[in-house]
């Protein structure tokens, strides 16, 4: 699949951009082990959810999908979960690979994970080895999936601090010690989004976390609980740096996540000059929310403070696209884990840019960015959706149409991208390669 942008004037409007991933999946995991039914409002139905639930649903947890987005789902306890028939299959999604592999750390049996061709090429030994300290064995290719996860019923609690800052590593390990004897201990290198901790905690479990250090008791149960998830920010991000350079436009986005382990995108936007107000600033749950009214600005270009990479880490490929389209240089360092992700996401957005005729130079751990006007082409965006959904944005503001490949990936996170776009006015079309 492709989009075929052309240059648009952006029209004010409000959008309502889907659920949180992280939350969703989240939701369906620590839901699955509780005790009692949860029922999730306003779930991601984008497909990286949709494999977390098919491989719950493979090891025996009932989950109704109620309507669209309403989810309700049985919990079977923390013992409750039955050895799946076939391998789980989980698409694209690093945070579905890596918090199973906690989860399945404390089961009584055995399970093999897969994934595309993507999440095949993407390091899990930084879970292997603490969930091995814990007493899991897990088999991998060299460090990568798939990965057999061999559950131990005696897992141990361990004192464990992350070499990199990893809310998905985090997570594993909080899912594992659930299950373990004794005090688990994890001390992060830098704060990342902390939606496990939230969620444990509105389920009822006993955890403390101060100054990146968390310690958690073993052997807990969880209850059930209704949970309404906040839009994603990281989605919410593409609409937000459209109305930004815009030439004239008032974007209102509605029901947006602001955890402050999430913001880093509005600070460092904000740095640069952007207007984003929140408003109707309320809770749902344990998660800050609130609509945010962005206007189209001038941006310029600064130095991105590496000490926020963590509280934005998904949204550097729309920050490259607001660097580009700013006054000056924008130069962004400390970025070492975007090559990691989807894609090589430093690599996949400088070919990008420069492929849209503007100058940039791809540093080991970041970017210098020129700010000018992109002209119209051709990029690709390696199978990964944010590079697919920031170039689209991009493409708003180009001299020329703009052609996008290999965009099928969006439908992870963001499903019906294009029809938001084009609720602003975007002149974006979905064509089958070669159309
Ligand atoms: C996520 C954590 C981040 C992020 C990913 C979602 C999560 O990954 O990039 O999209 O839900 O915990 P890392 O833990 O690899 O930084």
């Amino acid at each position: 699949m492709q989009y075929l942008v052309l240059p648009s004037e952006l029209e004010s409007g409000t959008v309502r951009v889907p659920g949180d991933k992280s939350i969703s999946h989240r939701a369906l995991m620590l839901g699955a082990i509780a005790e009692g039914t949860s029922h999730i409002e306003d779930f991601l139905t984008g497909e990286d959810c949709l494999a977390t639930l098919a491989a719950l649903r493979a090891m025996g947890v009932r989950i109704e999908q109620v309507s669209g987005t309403s989810v309700s789902l049985q919990g079977v306890g923390m013992h409750g979960l039955r050895p799946p028939r076939g391998v789980l299959d989980l698409g694209n999604s690093g945070t579905a690979m890596r918090l199973f592999a906690g989860l399945l750390s404390g089961q009584k049996f055995s399970a093999t994970l897969t994934g595309d061709a993507s999440l095949s090429g993407r390091p899990m030994k930084r879970v292997i080895t603490p969930l091995t300290m814990m007493g899991a064995r897990i088999e991998s290719d060299d460090g990568y999936p798939p990965l057999v996860v061999h559950g131990r019923p005696d897992l141990v609690g361990i004192n464990y601090t992350l070499p990199v800052a990893s809310a998905q590593v985090k997570s594993a390990l909080l899912l594992a010690g659930l299950y373990a004897r004794g005090e688990t201990f994890i001390t992060e290198p830098a704060t990342t989004r902390d939606h496990t901790e939230r969620m444990l905690r509105a389920m009822g479990a006993t955890l403390t976390a101060e100054s990146r250090r968390i310690r958690m008791p073993g052997q807990q149960t969880l209850r059930a609980a209704d949970i309404r998830v906040p839009a994603d920010l990281s989605s919410a991000a593409f609409p937000m740096v459209a109305a930004l350079i815009a030439r004239h436009s008032e974007v209102l986005l509605l029901g947006v996540g602001v955890n402050p382990t999430r913001t880093g995108v509005i600070e460092i936007l904000r740095r640069m000059g952007a207007e984003i107000q929140l408003e109707n600033a309320r809770m749902f749950g344990e998660e800050p929310v609130a609509d945010l009214r962005v206007r189209a600005s001038t941006l310029r270009g600064i130095d991105v403070d590496p000490g926020l990479v963590s509280l934005a880490i998904d949204e550097f490929p729309i920050l490259f696209v607001a660097a580009a389209l700013a006054k000056g240089v924008t130069r962004f360092s400390g970025l070492g884990e975007l090559r990691v992700k989807e894609s090589d996401r430093i690599h996949a957005m400088v070919r990008g840019l420069k492929a849209l005729g503007l100058t940039v130079n791809e540093t080991e751990d970041g970017a210098e960015i020129y700010g000018g006007i992109p002209a119209g082409g051709h990029v690709d965006s390696q199978g990964d959706h944010r590079v697919a959904m920031a170039f689209a944005v991009a493409a708003t503001r180009a001299d020329g149409p703009v052609r996008i490949a290999d965009v099928a990936n969006v439908n992870t996170s963001f499903p019906d991208f294009a029809g938001s776009l084009r609720s602003l006015g975007v002149d974006v079309t979905e064509r089958e390669p070669g159309a």
